[in-house]
């Protein structure tokens, strides 16, 4: 939308204001300014051929939905075109929650993904906009509705923690009342206490904290023994029935990762009722450092976290997994442990690596160290980058440039800038097609190896939010030098205000 009005005088180019409401209320950096260009690419792409389903698929100009068709991507949308002061879409976005049935889908409803996406964003689009954003909103009623539909959310969802222990059933059926039966995981379970707790505090209806809390007693004093074979780290999978858990297998990974994340950020969030949960963090933390960090044979100057089964660590990680940088500098600024901090900065330029190392200049989707599980084929690969691909697909996933991000704010260091440029520029430059970006088929080949024409949602929660933040003015949301934080962002990058104290 164009909003201003160029004037080529002589040599001179002139941008001024035309009479419209503008969006961008203050000057920004080139680089901020080309990473608004590419949300702003998407969204439209989006709207035009996928709104209000669940995703663009750029290739074809179709839509998918894969988060039970309620509009995810204007949900996890709406916190990065707020902090981006990109009013149109924003109030295309809050005008479509009040349409929003929850009660009706026809596909199985995640308890975890429907928690960090839609209720996450919506408590988020609810923070910024009864606070420092409150004049981007439209109309005062869109603004209510985030909180309305939050708690009907919230109700909708309440009954999975009907089980014998109240460790909820991740996966559910609206239509039946319905799960499947099946265990629930250590992140799909601890991954719920931020949004929820927050759901509490502005509603003050306990219920919800409390559903949580009584959720993640079991994370926190985890039986048998045997599932936490290194202090403070867990296995992945919990029967909801007995509330033990029946592996020991884990790390830092998907399926178990943002656990440990919401343990520190609870502490952010109310740091006199989550004080346990902040030494928890500190358990799992040293353990990390003393059994699971780990420097490949052929660049022992990268720093990696294996995985575990049980004792048994294995030289494998993931490209999810390299949020655990940007976590522990969080942890390191808040709890003033510089340690934790330098720790953290070593993780992020692993993580780096898997990015320059490649042919696109994206990290993959997984990969290993262990010297003696060289594919052939990638020997002198190894050799050179220090670890191997074992899934080289890149599907539009954050947690490389999050780790920047937080690279950046806790040192001020320009290179973290330059080094999220970088990779901004490459996932522009492979993942651009059609009317939007799709997730591609192998990072090392150049071009990307195919592309699977599909733009996940959290592209635009999370890869964009932190491509521009990182490049963008101070603000209250943006993590704090000082570790005295105002804002708090849940897993999917939807930023969540601490409790006033
Ligand atoms: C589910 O959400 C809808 C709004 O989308 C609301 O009308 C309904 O009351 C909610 N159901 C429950 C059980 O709270
Ligand atoms: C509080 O939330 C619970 C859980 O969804 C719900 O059953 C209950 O009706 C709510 N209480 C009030 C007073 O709204
Ligand atoms: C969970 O434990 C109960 C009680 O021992 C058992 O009946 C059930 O099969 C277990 N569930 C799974 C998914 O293993
Ligand atoms: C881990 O321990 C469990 C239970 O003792 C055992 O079944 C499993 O084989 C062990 N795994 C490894 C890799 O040692
Ligand atoms: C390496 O070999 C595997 C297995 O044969 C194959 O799938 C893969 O495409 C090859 N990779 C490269 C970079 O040639
Ligand atoms: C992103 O890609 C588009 C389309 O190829 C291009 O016009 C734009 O300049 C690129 N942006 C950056 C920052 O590289």
């Amino acid at each position: 939308m164009a909003r201003f009005t160029t004037l080529v005088l002589g040599t001179a180019v002139l941008s001024v204001s035309s009479a419209l409401p503008t969006d961008t209320t203050h000057h920004r950096s080139a680089r901020a300014q080309a990473v608004v260009e590419a949300f702003k690419t998407s969204w439209e792409g989006y709207y035009t051929y996928a709104f209000p389903n669940d995703e663009l698929k750029p290739v074809t100009n179709g839509f998918s939905n894969s988060r039970n068709g309620w509009g995810a991507s204007a949900a996890d949308a709406l916190s990065t075109a707020l902090i981006m002061g990109e009013r149109t879409i924003v109030n295309q976005i809050i005008s479509h929650i009040p349409n929003i049935n929850w009660a009706s889908t026809s596909t199985e409803v995640s308890l975890f993904e429907t928690t960090i996406r839609y209720l996450g964003g919506m408590l988020a689009g609810y923070d910024l906009l009864t606070g420092p954003l409150a004049d981007l909103a439209d109309y005062q009623e869109d603004v209510d509705a985030l909180l309305a539909q939050a708690i009907n959310l919230a109700n909708n969802l309440s009954y999975a923690f009907e089980t014998p222990t109240g460790i909820p059933w991740n996966n559910l059926d609206f239509a039946t009342r319905g799960n499947d039966g099946s265990e629930n995981g250590l992140a799909t379970v601890g991954t719920l206490i931020l949004e929820w707790v927050r759901l509490a505090d502005l509603t003050g209806n306990a219920t919800y904290a409390n559903l949580v809390e009584q959720a993640e007693g079991y994370l926190l004093h985890p039986s048998p023994p045997s599932s936490e074979p290194f202090p403070g780290l867990l296995g992945m999978n919990i029967n909801v029935t007995t509330g033990l858990f029946t592996d020991a297998r884990g790390g830092w990974i998907g399926g178990a990762d943002s656990f440990y994340e919401y343990l520190i950020k609870m502490y952010i969030y109310n740091p006199s009722r989550y004080s346990p949960l902040k030494d928890r963090w500190i358990t799992a933390a040293e353990s990390s450092i003393q059994y699971l960090a780990s420097n490949p044979v052929t660049r022992p100057d990268l720093t990696f976290l294996s995985m575990f089964e049980n004792t048994t660590v294995e030289e494998k990680s993931q490209h999810l997994a390299c949020f655990d940088g940007g976590n522990f500098i969080l942890a390191g600024q808040v709890l003033g442990e510089q340690r934790y901090i330098n720790f953290g900065l070593a993780l992020v330029k692993g993580c780096h690596d898997t990015y320059t190392q490649t042919a696109t200049g994206i990290g993959p989707e997984t990969f290993a160290w262990d010297p003696a599980n060289v594919p052939d084929n990638q020997t002198m690969f190894f050799q050179r980058a220090g670890f191997y691909i074992t899934n080289p697909q890149y599907i539009l996933r954050p947690e490389v440039m999050e780790g920047y991000y937080y690279a950046y704010r806790a040192t001020g260091n320009s290179m973290y800038q330059d080094w999220a440029w970088d990779a901004f520029v490459a996932i522009n430059a492979t993942t651009r097609v059609g009317s939007g970006y799709s997730s591609i088929n192998d990072v090392n080949v150049v071009g990307g190896g195919g592309f699977q024409d599909f733009q996940e949602s959290f592209w635009f929660a999370e890869v964009l939010k932190y491509s521009y933040m990182i490049h963008a003015d101070e603000a209250e949301w943006q993590v704090a030098r000082d570790g005295n934080n105002a804002w708090v962002f849940n897993t999917e990058a939807h930023p969540v205000k601490v409790l006033d104290t």
